[in-house]
């Protein structure tokens, strides 16, 4: 049985490889060889790794590429995208291109409010209480200006604090919701210090502080009122191209596969993950965070009680149009986006775009995802795509060499590509 291990995080980095071999590994040279491999040679951008993180013992690598042609409200952008996913990239492209010739890819932003609570206990009455709020309100602002001095200097702040009572829900149980306009960052940071001020000045200030019982202060990262749309439309015998032969059929196959997601919850959450491929790839490459992205997401895609798609199809007057409705609670500055120097890398390559440029940007990523997986399904069948990206994992598993490459990517243009059907082949060229 394994030993507990007290202090791993005081051991520098070669004890915890040490450490993990002696308890993980039986043999301790593949191990440390895999690991060292992906040590940046650069000492000073590897520490900055290390310290993104604690117990760091090296990197993971995720390929970093880019999708061009994407024509967002007139102008032209390549987007940067992280993803493991073979065909996601392609994919991404090939629908810019389509839209592209199309009229591109229009976007608004709908809203930018953020939130966040102090949930909090109170057994007394629920007038004085009431009473208390009103008059300790402007303090509770007045008490985190050293907080939001720079904030305000950008254009944001609070923008409300309000009593929630929930004590039908859960006993003695009330709220403080703030909510909060945090500009070009995603104000995390910003929002966490503000809700833990409100609580402190809150508590502190009441008759009794011991009434006021503060269970935990912390932004929220359901964000309905930060919300951006992104569209695509054209006309219905615009929709033509090498595998739509009958464009009328296809947008009528179209709009039932998007209608499937809206009234099946097993179709809704596999369509969903197909918008944050193309969504998690661009958070990632701008440095930021793809959970609260998807948490948020999720909850929004189930707002009205059923989940459902976050994408909508229409066909009005011979016009096809595709629509996505996201929250996406980002940053442009602050967090890792200047201190990662691909995420920096990324935001330049965007034109150093504004955390609403930067959503609508997202949010187009989302949408030609969906567009691009609903063409492939409903036409050729997702799998061609996919096995023909896939097939450079296998050679890559089965060792093949370029010469090998070459030639089973050749022959695998007019064959169906599987594990099998590529061992065969490769056995079969080496034993030539
Ligand atoms: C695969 O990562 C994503 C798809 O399954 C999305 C979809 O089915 O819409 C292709």
């Amino acid at each position: 049985m394994k030993k507990p291990v007290i202090g791993f995080s005081k051991l520098d980095k070669s004890q915890k490889i040490d450490w993990l071999i002696e308890n993980y590994f039986s043999s301790n040279n593949d191990v440390k060889k895999i690991i060292k491999e992906y040590f940046n040679k650069n000492k000073k951008l590897q520490n900055l790794h290390d310290e993104f993180a604690e117990n760091t013992i090296s990197n993971f690598y995720l390929p970093f590429s880019v999708a061009p042609n994407f024509l967002i409200d007139d102008k032209l952008f390549t987007i940067p995208m992280v993803t493991e996913e073979s065909s996601v990239v392609a994919a991404a492209s090939k629908a810019a291109k389509f839209w592209l010739e199309r009229g591109g890819f229009k976007t608004i932003v709908l809203s930018t409010e953020k939130v966040g609570q102090v949930h909090f206990f109170y057994k007394k009455d629920y007038k004085k209480l009431k009473e208390y709020f009103k008059k300790i309100k402007s303090k509770l602002l007045s008490d985190i200006s050293f907080i939001t001095k720079n904030m305000k200097k950008r254009g944001g702040g609070i923008k409300d604090i309000k009593l929630i009572n929930l004590t039908d829900k859960l006993e003695n149980y009330f709220q403080i919701l703030a909510t909060f306009e945090t500009k070009d960052a995603m104000g995390a940071n910003f929002i966490n210090s503000c809700l833990e001020q409100f609580s402190k000045t809150f508590k502190e200030n009441y008759d009794d502080p011991s009434d006021v019982e503060i269970i935990m202060s912390i932004l929220s990262n359901y964000v309905p009122n930060c919300l951006v749309k992104a569209e695509v439309s054209c006309k219905i015998n615009e929709l033509k191209d090498e595998s739509i032969k009958d464009p009328k059929k296809f947008a009528k196959n179209f709009i039932r596969a998007v209608k499937i997601a809206h009234i099946d919850k097993y179709r809704a959450v596999t369509h969903n993950k197909g918008i944050m491929n193309g969504i998690d790839s661009v958070i990632i490459a701008t440095g930021n965070d793809f959970r609260a992205i998807e948490s948020a997401a999720h909850a929004y895609a189930s707002n009205n009680g059923t989940y459902k798609s976050l994408t909508k199809a229409s066909i009005k007057n011979n016009i096809f149009k595709f629509s996505i409705e996201i929250p996406l609670s980002l940053g442009t500055i602050g967090g890792l986006t200047k201190l990662h120097p691909l995420a920096n890398l990324s935001l330049k390559l965007l034109g150093e775009p504004s955390s609403k440029e930067l959503m609508k940007i997202t949010a187009v990523a989302g949408l030609a995802q969906n567009f691009a997986a609903i063409k492939s399904l409903i036409t050729t069948g997702i799998q061609h795509g996919h096995m023909k990206m896939h097939l450079i994992n296998i050679l890559n598993l089965l060792n093949a060499s370029d010469r090998e490459k070459l030639k089973a990517i050749d022959y695998f243009k007019s064959n169906n590509v599987n594990y099998n059907s590529v061992n065969t082949f490769i056995n079969r060229l080496r034993d030539v």
